[in-house]
């Protein structure tokens, strides 16, 4: 398996030579893929390449949440049309329901719309309830299930998510599958318990991997301003690499997004960027701001390291 394209690539798969502390955990992991390495032996024009140990694209989700009126989705839609975005991200945007038809309609093509939850199964007689079918009739490439809000406000367990998002990848849309702590669990040392415990039910729940990005938010962290550091999110992210490596694949831990989520800003993004095994964000508060979530989504340049 190479992980280095032989263009200006995208997704290198390339490491940073200087041993980080914080990825002592699985240590032996990231060595396998550092042996794997391959520099292209002749550089096409190409000013850098991403510092990333998995190979998937950088990729930055907006969580709207239950945020938003007509005319002040119009006004971020058209900052959204006319920000300047780097080309080698992802870039997805989740409106609430109501507003979804007005953004698929008005948005450039260069970001792609997600739906911030979705119905179990097929659609019926469930009010209240929006299914897949709808969501991808509307223009929807993506759901993203499994929000603390989801688990902690509404009360939807690891079983229900998972069961969902098995739907909704059969059905052909992109997951982004939300895991992440509460305070008192970190405090109590459990924070790799839960993931690990939220992850597995994804994964005894979905037919595949391809079409996941994995969500890390600390629950402690999302709209509360108190940002994970950056060595905080690595540790996890890297556990969470490894997890899918020793329960998983290797091919999966490689290509499987790890975005991090929690009171991330136009401020602190470069820094969290620029930890190997953070593969973007899922940004709340800040993507309601055009210019700060394109800020957000180009400090995938922290990333690049010169070639
Ligand atoms: P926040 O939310 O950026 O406002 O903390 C993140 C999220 O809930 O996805």
């Amino acid at each position: 398996m190479s992980m280095v394209s032989t263009y200006c690539p995208h997704f290198s798969g390339l490491r940073r030579s200087s041993p980080n502390l914080h990825n002592a955990p699985s240590q032996s992991f990231l060595q396998h893929f550092s042996s794997q390495l391959r520099l292209p032996s002749s550089p096409k024009p190409c000013r850098a390449v991403i510092a990333m140990s998995g190979s998937g694209k950088f990729f930055v989700g907006g969580n709207w949440k239950c945020n938003g009126t007509k005319d002040s989705i119009t006004k971020l839609v058209s900052d959204l049309n006319s920000a300047k975005l780097e080309s080698d991200v992802d870039v997805v945007v989740a409106p609430p329901f109501v507003y979804l038809d007005q953004v698929t309609s008005s948005l450039t093509d260069r970001i792609e719309v997600s739906a911030q939850n979705s119905w179990i199964g097929k659609g019926g007689a469930f009010t209240g309830e929006i299914s897949v079918e709808q969501l991808k009739d509307i223009g929807c490439k993506w759901v993203i299930l499994g929000h603390s809000e989801r688990r902690h406000v509404i009360g939807e367990d690891d079983q229900f998510i998972g069961k969902k998002a098995a739907y909704a990848l059969n059905e052909g849309l992109g997951v982004i599958a939300c895991i992440g702590e509460l305070l008192e669990e970190r405090e109590a040392g459990k924070t790799f318990d839960v993931c690990f415990q939220q992850l597995k039910a994804f994964a005894d729940a979905v037919p595949s991997w391809d079409n996941i990005v994995i969500a890390y938010e600390p629950v402690w962290a999302i709209g509360t301003g108190k940002v994970a550091t950056p060595q905080q999110a690595q540790e996890v992210h890297v556990a969470v690499r490894d997890w899918l490596k020793k329960n998983v694949s290797e091919e999966v831990a490689s290509k499987t997004r790890i975005i991090y989520g929690g009171s991330v800003n136009g401020s602190n993004c470069g820094e969290l960027a620029k930890e190997e095994d953070i593969d973007g964000f899922l940004v709340g508060g800040a993507s309601l701001k055009g210019p700060e979530f394109a800020t957000i989504v180009n400090s995938v340049t922290t990333k690049k390291v010169a070639a």
